[in-house]
């Protein structure tokens, strides 16, 4: 069966999308359940007695309880619907970080953490006076352990970072850094963003105090995402937004808040995309992780051997390194914006630029490069498009 005749977008001619990475492709059954939800069902949820609000809120707790079960939280409570994975780092960032760090506090980062997951730190170290410190890559493009341990001390209050590098697709050493934070007493922020839809999180296996995904980037619709926080810490956090569904009492002067996890989701929530997020989570549960990775490992082995005997190309982070199926690369010579420009007019789609990922890019001693991202939907035939389009450029630019 072709995992790609599940995704109408398909239907169209000379589609190679290969930015799964900036966002995936949605099958017929989560268009569908968006559909079935704006056609019958839409309401505002926590706001009303009748049917279409009761029946919304129930949906919402609905999903929220299949995410929890995704991740193997321990308690629905434990799951925040947010926008996005951004807006999850920025929750923990102005809840926890403002409120709970200080002067003397060290908050230690990968350098391969995508912007999201940098530039709250930067806001919390300003208004704290918490130091910001970066753990470095080997140069397989994993996180050098040995530079972690030495920097991990007393003072080490946070540790943030992502799964899966968003420019390279490097799997990180996540268990063992995460492990390392708990038994130093530091808490742990674990951006799942571009790993979610490749690789399988159990939240009370990890033991990370929060993880932050969206589902745009796993089949669902842009407008929701994830943040797990554990309970305890979650209840000591205050709100990170204030208005409607939040509270528990108003007066004039006053306000006392509601429990989580209503506490942190004020304002009418996206359900429409909470509810395409739960028919995601089906679909990955019913294709299974292991046929996901299968799926990916066999196009990125093949398009690592097609674009690295062209010559003329460099790959960066691809090789003795776990990975899921992301390949970054630039045509020497040749920006990334003209190669990706030049990919799109033989229908290939790639992202280019710095993937908002520039510490990591300083760090490759490069401005920029390309992403092919890829997923189910892919097959052999969008590498060798790739391939085929990536001599093109070399011959309209290196001429
Ligand atoms: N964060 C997304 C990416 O890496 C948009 O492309």
């Amino acid at each position: 069966m072709s995992y790609r005749a599940l995704f109408p977008i398909f239907e169209q001619p000379n589609m190679h999308y290969l930015d799964t990475g900036a966002t995936s492709q949605k099958p017929q059954s989560v268009i569908q359940a968006i559909q079935d939800y704006y056609q019958n069902q839409n309401g505002n949820p926590g706001r009303g007695s009748h049917r279409l609000s009761v029946t919304t809120s129930a949906l919402v707790e609905e999903v929220r309880s299949k995410a929890k079960k995704f991740i193997n939280a321990s308690e629905d409570k434990e799951i925040l619907f947010t926008k996005n994975t951004t807006e999850s780092i920025n929750l923990v960032a102005y809840s926890y970080g403002l409120n709970f760090l200080k002067q003397g506090d060290e908050i230690l980062l990968a350098v391969s953490n995508h912007h999201a997951n940098i530039v709250p730190w930067q806001m919390v170290s300003e208004k704290t006076g918490a130091v910001l410190k970066y753990v470095y890559l080997d140069p397989s493009g994993q996180l050098d352990l040995d530079d972690y341990y030495s920097k991990l001390n007393k003072n080490t209050k946070l540790v943030a970072l992502s799964a899966v590098v968003n420019a390279t697709g490097v799997i990180q050493p996540y268990r063992q850094i995460i492990s390392a934070a708990k038994r130093n007493g530091s808490i742990t922020l674990l951006d799942a963003a571009q790993s979610i839809a490749h690789i399988p999180h159990d939240a009370t296996a990890l033991d990370v105090d929060f993880l932050a995904f969206s589902g745009h980037k796993m089949f669902a619709s842009m407008g929701v995402g994830i943040l797990y926080g554990k309970k305890e810490l979650l209840q000591s956090m205050p709100p990170f937004l204030l208005g409607g569904d939040m509270i528990e009492f108003v007066e004039e002067q006053s306000v006392s808040f509601t429990e989580i996890p209503h506490r942190f989701e004020a304002g009418t929530k996206d359900v429409g995309s909470i509810v395409s997020l739960g028919s995601a989570l089906d679909f990955i549960q019913d294709i299974g992780y292991e046929n996901i990775t299968a799926h990916e490992k066999d196009l990125l082995s093949y398009a690592t051997q097609r674009l690295s005997s062209m010559g003329g190309i460099e790959l960066y982070h691809n090789e003795h390194v776990d990975k899921v199926g992301v390949l970054a690369f630039n045509v020497h010579g040749i920006h990334s914006h003209d190669t990706a420009y030049i990919l799109d007019s033989y229908g290939v789609m790639v992202r280019s630029g710095h993937h908002c990922a520039q510490p990591l890019m300083k760090h490759l001693g490069i401005p920029s490069c390309c992403r092919a991202s890829f997923s189910l939907y892919n097959d052999h035939t969008d590498v060798d498009a790739l391939a085929d389009a990536l001599k093109k450029v070399k011959e309209v630019f290196l001429k």
